[in-house]
């Protein structure tokens, strides 16, 4: 079943395998790279289903980082480059659309960073503004327009990120949303956000899109979204006619690791940091704000099985997928794809290396390097750098791998 093709709305998918959309960091000014291209090239040649390229804002206002993508015409010349050599690999190409609502600065998001309610983010650090009722329609239609853009650039679906405590999950989550207005209270009334966009979604995709929501099964912290509420979410995203459901979890400003697990490398993450402030404070104060969540294979698949049980819609598994034997499983299970972050970003052809050995197991050992590093530096493996390590960061790993074997 892994290697057989099956599909996502209008579009069918040569396997069951899609390359997460984790950051890769390699956007210059907002805008692809040769870098960008060549990665998503070689997990396409590795033999995945479909590459996701991560995280475009979908506006000024929704970029957190530089290097992220702002998905704009400007752009679309250089994304077909991207498109079109994937496709002629085999593979299908997505894009993940998002706004990360106050998980910004000034600098990078152009005004002050706009969110669910005024407020401050500690893990930023940043003030933010409630947004105003015209600005949320209008970020409701930008979302619909991103999927024409991304259209033009050659993508065959797009990916929603309703997850993670980016903006639709700061509306969705009551950790985040104190909103006095229709936005705000119920779950009803915090799912309205989501709806206005996906409405635009589903409209401006028509019959040639494909359409995915990554979505939480829960926030991952007391206070945060619980899976009973993150189920009435999901059967709302597929009311609203989306063709599949990426399961995740976790918020970036409360539970970062929950999203991935393990432990996160705080002295590399300050390591790579230019400003001073920033550096020496996460030193100080990162092992009190990120919390470790163990990492286990299939890490998410317990809570996957109750949204199987209670939905109809393709559904994509992500979280921990490390070999083969795992990956089948999934499948088996009833999930219709598998989506891979780490493995592919270890070993890009991941996915041949599962069809040629049936026991196959990627390298990676989830000591997530990787993340830390991507907050200021392009995406990159520790195994597989050009340039030598720091020895406190090779102490660092050492020590991480020892406490985690
Ligand atoms: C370096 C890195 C960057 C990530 N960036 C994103 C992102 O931009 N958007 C997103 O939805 N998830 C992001 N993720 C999460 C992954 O897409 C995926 O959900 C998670 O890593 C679990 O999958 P894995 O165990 O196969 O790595 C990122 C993960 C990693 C490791
Ligand atoms: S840096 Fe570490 S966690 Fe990230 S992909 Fe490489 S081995 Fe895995």
């Amino acid at each position: 079943m892994l290697f057989t093709p099956a599909n996502i709305g209008p579009v069918t998918l040569r396997n069951r395998t899609i390359r997460s959309a984790a950051f890769e960091g390699m956007g210059r000014d907002n805008n692809p790279t040769p870098a960008l291209r060549d990665y998503h090239y070689s997990v396409a040649d590795g033999g995945v289903g479909m590459t996701t390229l991560a995280y475009a804002g979908i506006c000024r206002s929704a970029l957190s980082f530089d290097t992220q993508l702002w998905l704009r015409p400007e752009i679309v010349p250089s994304l077909r480059e991207i498109t079109d050599g994937i496709h002629e690999r085999g593979a299908k190409a997505s894009i993940q659309i998002g706004h990360c609502g106050n998980m910004t600065h000034i600098a990078t998001s152009g005004g002050i960073p706009v969110a669910a309610c005024t407020g401050f983010n500690l893990y930023s650090p940043t003030i933010c503004r409630g947004l105003r009722k015209d600005e949320i329609k209008t970020l409701a239609r930008q979302f619909g327009q991103a999927v024409n853009t991304a259209r033009d650039a050659g993508f065959d679906c797009v990916e929603v990120h309703a997850g993670h405590g980016y903006l639709i999950s700061q509306f969705l989550s009551p950790y985040t949303n104190h909103r006095r207005d229709e936005f705000g209270g119920s779950l009803q009334n915090r799912m309205l956000f989501m709806q206005m966009c996906l409405e635009e979604v589903m409209k401006q995709a028509g019959s040639d899109m494909g359409v995915i929501v990554k979505t939480n099964m829960r926030d991952g912290f007391k206070g945060g979204l619980e899976i009973d509420d993150c189920l009435t979410v999901a059967k709302e995203i597929e009311r609203l006619g989306v063709h599949a459901i990426v399961l995740s979890g976790g918020f970036v400003s409360k539970a970062p690791m929950y999203v991935m697990r393990g432990e996160m490398p705080i002295y590399t993450m300050t390591h790579y940091m230019k400003q001073l402030w920033l550096k020496y404070g996460v030193r100080i104060a990162g092992k009190y704000m990120i919390k470790k969540e163990p990492f286990k294979p299939l890490y998410f698949l317990e809570d996957a099985r109750r949204f199987r049980a209670a939905l109809r819609l393709p559904l994509i598994y992500v979280g921990g997928v490390i070999d083969r034997p795992g990956a089948e499983k999934v499948i088996d299970e009833g999930f219709e794809f598998i989506q891979m972050g780490r493995a592919l970003l270890n070993e890009p052809d991941f996915v041949n290396k599962m069809k040629e050995d049936k026991c196959h197991r990627c390298g990676c050992d989830h000591v997530n390097y990787c993340i830390a590093r991507m907050y200021s530096r392009e995406m990159a493996c520790h195994k597989h750098l050009q340039e030598p390590l720091p020895r406190k960061i090779i102490t660092e790993i050492e020590k991480i791998k020892k406490n985690n074997p």
